[in-house]
């Protein structure tokens, strides 16, 4: 709206406001409860203050993630009912290879049954014990796998994208002057390859520009290195490079988003998100030799090359789902939802990572509680405050999902401590934001009576899945 346009308060004479709107409408509804703040006391005490061990049936607006809960629109159930269910060569498959080939541009595609399925076997043939993979901030299961495989990571991320409250506009940028460093220090032989994730989770869903992919890929083609894009959330960095990188305002997301993945020699994918499906994942790749190596190790751990853990009708849905997710009314109105969110507490100066990203909320929980050290558990106790105070689930991305150091075995003490409430794509609407809103609102006000946690179980491989805590 114009700084001159009528607002609603002089409304009569003329009227001017105008609003975007979800580009569907609903044509099935599934029952929310809200069971009772004993019940969910009850509820979080059996499920350790860990928001992944509560039964869904416990929550009411269930924030714990974007992955695998997006509703399907009406032509993807339509595509279900198409699955071609031959062990080899079925029809979806082919139809997947060309919904990847021709929105994401890349030669040939390997199917998983998520992401880190893709992610495992890009690491177990890219990555030779005790090299670098250097990346734009760690992803949880994404480094586990590049460790598993004997990599080391290093995270060469911008230092804006360590800091909630900078307002850069590409928090997810590499820092190309620390990954020359790492060459010259370590040598292009001793890089695997550079991970680069489009739109960084971690960092609050902060989306890497155009200039610097196209940088990135001509400091790497110096050096003979590749570069592998996690394009998990991807669809949603096109949307930011539109909105603010000159040059790109019209534009479409597709034509980004294809642009963006011709600077890198290949993607994995966690079709859970920007893809629209309940579950799938795939690998795709530019270089044959690559993709022959690859299409070799997924029979043994995912199945064979034409469905890699997938049903038929999996990867129609998945298909369909490429089509619609680079629409640019869809993503508009997806990130719109989630900034709808982020505005009402920006208003209500509660602290949460700036700018608002694509797909979360991430509250910064060490502004919200001061008074809590980081071996306390902010962002876990925040979850657990959110849930006791209305049922909504929100997820930890702070010291608990880091892990430890797998050299030193410390705690991992990673600069931000933030509690993401994660929005499913076409599931809730405007008014599930409101209520989600207002509960913040009640935390924050709550927040100097609350207490850490300490954490009673601790396991071995991305511990904050598992983990149980306890009061202190
Ligand atoms: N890469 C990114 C950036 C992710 O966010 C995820 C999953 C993966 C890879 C792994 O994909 O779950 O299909 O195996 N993120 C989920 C989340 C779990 O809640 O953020 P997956």
């Amino acid at each position: 709206m114009s700084p001159s346009a009528p607002t609603l308060q002089t409304m009569g004479q003329q009227f001017s406001r105008r609003s975007w709107a979800e580009p569907w409408k609903i044509k099935m509804v599934e029952p929310l409860h809200m069971i009772s703040p004993a019940a969910r006391a009850q509820a979080l005490q059996e499920a350790g203050y860990n928001t992944f061990l509560l039964k869904s049936e416990a929550v009411y607006i269930d924030l714990l993630t974007d992955s695998g809960t997006s509703a399907m629109s009406d032509r993807q159930w339509a595509g279900m009912m198409l699955g071609d269910e031959a062990y080899a060569g079925s029809r979806n498959f082919y139809h997947l290879e060309a919904a990847v080939q021709n929105y994401y541009g890349y030669n040939y595609l390997v199917p998983a049954h998520q992401g880190r399925g893709a992610e495992h076997l890009l690491s177990q043939v890219a990555i030779q014990r005790g090299q670098y993979v250097p990346g734009n901030m760690y992803f949880t299961t994404t480094r586990l796998h590049q460790e598993l495989a004997g990599g080391i990571f290093a995270d060469v991320i911008v230092d804006e994208a360590h800091d909630p409250q900078s307002l850069h506009p590409f928090k997810g940028n590499i820092d190309l002057d620390k990954l020359a460093a790492l060459i010259a220090r370590e040598g292009a032989a001793n890089i695997a390859y550079v991970s680069l994730a489009g739109t960084v989770n971690m960092a609050g869903g902060q989306p890497v520009s155009m200039a610097n992919v196209k940088a990135l890929r001509a400091l790497t083609d110096r050096h003979g290195i590749k570069v592998y894009l996690d394009a998990t959330r991807m669809v949603e960095n096109a949307f930011f490079i539109q909105e603010r990188e000159s040059g790109y305002a019209d534009k479409s997301i597709a034509a980004i988003l294809k642009e963006f993945c011709s600077y890198t020699d290949g993607a994995w994918m966690s079709a859970k998100k920007d893809n629209l499906v309940n579950i799938g994942g795939w690998l795709a790749v530019n270089d044959t030799a690559l993709y022959e190596e690859l299409r070799n190790l997924v029979v043994v751990y995912e199945g064979l090359h034409t469905y890699g853990g997938l049903a038929g009708r999996d990867m129609e849905a998945i298909a369909i789902g490429i089509e619609e997710c680079v629409q640019d009314d869809h993503v508009r109105a997806r990130i719109g939802q989630v900034r709808y969110l982020g505005d009402l507490l920006t208003t209500w100066q509660i602290p949460i990572v700036q700018p608002i990203g694509g797909h979360a909320i991430f509250l910064d929980a060490r502004r919200f509680y001061p008074h809590l050290a980081q071996i306390q558990f902010p962002a876990q106790t925040l979850a657990a405050e959110l849930y006791l105070d209305s049922g909504i689930r929100a997820m930890e991305r702070g010291i608990a999902s880091a892990g430890r150091d797998p050299k030193t075995g410390d705690h991992h003490y990673p600069k931000l401590e933030l509690t993401r409430l994660t929005i499913p794509r076409r599931v809730y609407t405007q008014a599930h934001m409101d209520v989600v809103a207002e509960s913040v609102h009640a935390v924050y006000e709550a927040r100097e009576q609350t207490r850490g946690l300490k954490m009673t179980h601790e396991p071995k491989y991305l511990r904050f899945f598992q983990a149980r805590f306890a009061r202190e």
